[in-house]
């Protein structure tokens, strides 16, 4: 593997960075390796900051996307039932607008993944295009009859899609633009894509929830950003484009979709206002807010970790649910591998069999969590949480203990 690090060229300003939070050496956080490769294994220093003048909090740099994006990337979208239907929702909400009225309307997804957004429109004959760069899930979505190009995204290739399809009326993005690094040469490109009155609509984890839940662990390599409708603003009004609606989401453990036109195009909603006081009241504007959540962040490994060992002194097995990502930075900065947690389960059989990154925990088929069920689960994909608790009620029934560290650490 290519060891590959640069500094984050995704400054919207000028300014300096200035470091709020310093989460260690960080291996990559989908990098579920198999033992051979332990020895070969990727770190890189996880440092976020805060640009004061755009209010962006962002990486300080970043692994090549090349590293993190490829054609064995282990998330597959269509993994949880409640994704689907929200993602069915999504498109449906998108459906019921006016903006596939014109004739022969083009609906445009940056990371399409599996094609769980885009299907909606394909089934309905409407044309589409899906931007994916990870092989592996292009793949499955041209499979699924979503037109899809293995690409990553910029301005040049707005330029070629201009040429072979035309100017777009929706530009979509779920979970996707918070990973660019190259955010202005991505946003230049879509306000060069959409036609006049067309439309961008993205979701990303949002950072109001971050700091309230202390949620860090939505901080890893391919989390770029953690943007607020403040930063969000600022980024495309750069490009001439403004934010005309705000929704916040419960998906990804708190989300926030914005919807952004060509500036003067559309009226903004007046939640755009309203969101945007809301954040500033809770300091999202201000660096001495990533100061006291940096804080937080360094009381939450203090339980965490605590706890952990508090079960192992009492002879308690613990499993953890849920291969995520994010949990790639929860293990890695609090040092926990498996003597404190003896293995992860998860649905997902390209994670099976590989070892949590980094801190080498073992990945087994839930069939595990059934046959031999552990003391206490922790909930590494807390953020499904609803739709596992309900899922696994006999684990609790059984006087199984589920563990979460968000919003604080405690047994549910
Ligand atoms: P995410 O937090 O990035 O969505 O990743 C969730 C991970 O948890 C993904 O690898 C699939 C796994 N998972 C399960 O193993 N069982 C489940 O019931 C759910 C919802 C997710």
């Amino acid at each position: 593997m290519e060891h590959s690090m640069k500094d984050c060229h995704c400054r919207i300003t000028n300014k300096a960075l200035e470091v709020v939070l310093d989460l260690g050496m960080q291996p990559l956080g989908n990098g579920f390796i198999s033992s051979k490769d332990k020895k070969d294994e990727y770190f890189y220093h996880l440092e976020v900051g805060f640009e004061a003048e755009s209010k962006m909090l962002q990486l300080l740099r970043q692994p090549a996307p090349q590293l993190m994006f490829h054609e064995n990337y282990a998330f597959f979208s269509s993994t949880s039932s409640f994704m689907q239907e929200h993602f069915k929702n999504f498109a449906g909400s998108v459906l019921r607008t006016p903006l596939l009225t014109a004739d022969d309307p083009l609906v445009v997804e940056l990371g399409c993944n599996d094609g769980i957004l885009l299907k909606h429109f394909a089934t309905r004959n409407i044309r589409h295009l899906g931007i994916e760069p990870s092989q592996n899930v292009a793949l499955v979505a041209n499979k699924n009859g979503v037109n899809t190009i293995e690409k990553f995204f910029d301005e040049d290739v707005s330029h070629d899609i201009v040429s072979q399809y035309g100017h777009a009326d929706v530009f979509l993005a779920a979970n996707v633009m918070c990973h660019i690094g190259s955010i202005v040469e991505v946003a230049k490109g879509i306000e060069n894509l959409l036609k006049l009155e067309g439309v961008l609509i993205f979701e990303d984890p949002y950072l109001g929830d971050v700091i309230e839940k202390c949620s860090y662990d939505q901080i890893y390599d391919e989390h770029v950003f953690i943007f607020s409708a403040l930063s969000v603003q600022n980024l495309f009004n750069s490009v001439g484009m403004e934010i005309i609606n705000l929704e916040r989401q419960s998906t990804h453990g708190g989300s926030m979709r914005y919807t952004l036109g060509k500036i003067g195009v559309h009226t903004p909603s007046p939640v755009v206002k309203k969101i945007i006081q809301d954040e500033k009241k809770l300091g999202l504007d201000k660096i001495e807010t990533y100061f006291d959540f940096a804080k937080n962040v360094a009381a939450s490994r203090e339980q965490l970790v605590s706890k952990l060992k508090n079960y192992k002194r009492e002879g308690k097995v613990v499993s953890a649910y849920g291969a995520t990502s994010k949990s790639t930075t929860i293990y890695n900065y609090c040092d926990i591998g498996p003597d404190l947690i003896s293995y992860v389960t998860d649905s997902t059989p390209i994670k099976q069999n590989t070892l949590t990154p980094g801190t080498h925990i073992p990945v087994v088929n839930p069939e595990k969590f059934y046959q031999d069920p552990p003391d206490v689960a922790f909930l590494s994909a807390w953020n499904h949480a609803y739709e596992i608790l309900k899922k696994e009620a006999p684990f609790s029934d059984k006087g199984g203990i589920w563990l979460t560290h968000v919003p604080n650490v405690i047994e549910l």
